[in-house]
């Protein structure tokens, strides 16, 4: 248990999407404040009432737990920085999650390695809804290895950062809606593999496709899962009810499935669970959606430096 009444945390890269949602949701935080926030091109300027200092002259010995939302590639170094300076560090981007350096962050799962890590690396956006939805089928042998896994999953424009692109102007994004990465081409691809295989056994394929949603923040994941065996709705909701059964972040819909706007702005994955009819081999789908920004990223990394602090693990959080 820390005994400081507000501990002290850096941010890196406050000036991005992530990086803007981590210091909204510490201003609430009654635990922990922002003692520096850092930037690249938005050096100098003021963000929630933190003057952005560049990375390279970020104050670390300031800081008991080092958060970044620096873009992968370039973290890396910053969090080695970091850890350099002796202080426990939470690491937003890629650049660790595959890294037996760092502790897999995904809260529900990795708990009691997050509290006693030195560095977490935070699950990606869409693997954090995709393997909250999968892991307990995969824990119970559920899933049948033999046929592949497919996952289509849309996200707003905020999971690809604050940095201009042509394809995310306004212009391009309003009114459409677009694959991408497509031919199983994602990045998150070994994440979800990797995970899947340490955490269940699970290595069977997985086809994943991420659509482009022209909406702000959210992400909505349909899974299609072949079974090994049949599940009618009710025992694959109470399979679900008891994985999570006292998890605050994670809520199971009952004979309903869930849409953005169960998720937007809060720390949590919403799951539902569907059989599907009129095929001739079991299969459910899974239907996830979460907070790209929150549960898939800021909000995550809040509840891993809770459980390493030894705070409520809500502190902060709305779920
Ligand atoms: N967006 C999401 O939904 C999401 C979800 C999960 C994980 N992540 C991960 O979280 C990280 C941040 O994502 P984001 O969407 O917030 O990205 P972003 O909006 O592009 O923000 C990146 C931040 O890093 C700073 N930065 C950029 N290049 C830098 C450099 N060379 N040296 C030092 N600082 C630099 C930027 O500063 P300036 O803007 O001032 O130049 C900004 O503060 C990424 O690694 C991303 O993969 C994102």
């Amino acid at each position: 248990m820390n005994n400081h009444a507000s501990v002290p945390i850096g941010v890196l890269g406050a000036s991005g999407y992530v990086g803007q949602e981590l210091l909204r949701l510490l201003a609430g935080h009654p635990g922990a404040s922002v003692v520096f926030a850092t930037a690249e091109s938005a050096a100098g300027e003021v963000a929630l009432g933190h003057r952005l200092v560049r990375a390279d002259d970020a104050p670390l010995q300031r800081a008991e737990i080092v958060l970044s939302a620096l873009p992968h590639g370039v973290s890396g170094r910053y969090v080695h920085a970091a850890r350099a300076a002796g202080k426990r560090t939470v690491d937003l981007s890629a650049d660790f999650r595959l890294s037996p350096e760092a502790v897999y962050g995904l809260t529900e799962v990795t708990r009691p390695r997050v509290a006693a890590a030195e560095l977490v690396a935070n699950p990606g956006c869409y693997p954090t809804a995709a393997l909250l939805a999968l892991l307990p089928l995969a824990r119970q042998g559920l899933i049948d290895a033999s046929r592949e896994v497919v996952i289509d999953a849309a996200s707003g424009v905020t999971g690809a950062g604050r940095a201009p692109q042509r394809e995310l102007m306004f212009g391009e994004v309003a009114e459409d809606f677009r694959a991408y990465a497509v031919g199983n081409e994602h990045r998150h691809l070994p994440e979800l593999l990797g995970t899947l295989a340490r955490e269940s056994g699970f290595t069977g394929d997985l086809v994943f496709t991420p659509h482009l949603l022209p909406v702000k923040r959210g992400i909505l994941e349909t899974i299609h899962v072949p079974l090994t065996r049949p599940l009618d709705q009710t025992t694959a909701e109470a399979l679900y009810r008891a994985a999570y059964d006292g998890e605050p972040c994670v809520a199971i819909t009952p004979g309903a499935l869930p849409s953005l706007k169960d998720v937007v702005y809060r720390n949590r994955v919403a799951i539902g669970v569907a059989p599907v009819a009129h095929v001739r081999r079991p299969r459910l789908t899974l239907i996830a959606a979460i907070d790209n920004l929150v549960k898939g990223a800021a909000g995550q990394a809040i509840q891993n430096m809770n459980v390493m602090l030894g705070l409520p693990e809500t502190a902060g959080l709305t779920c």
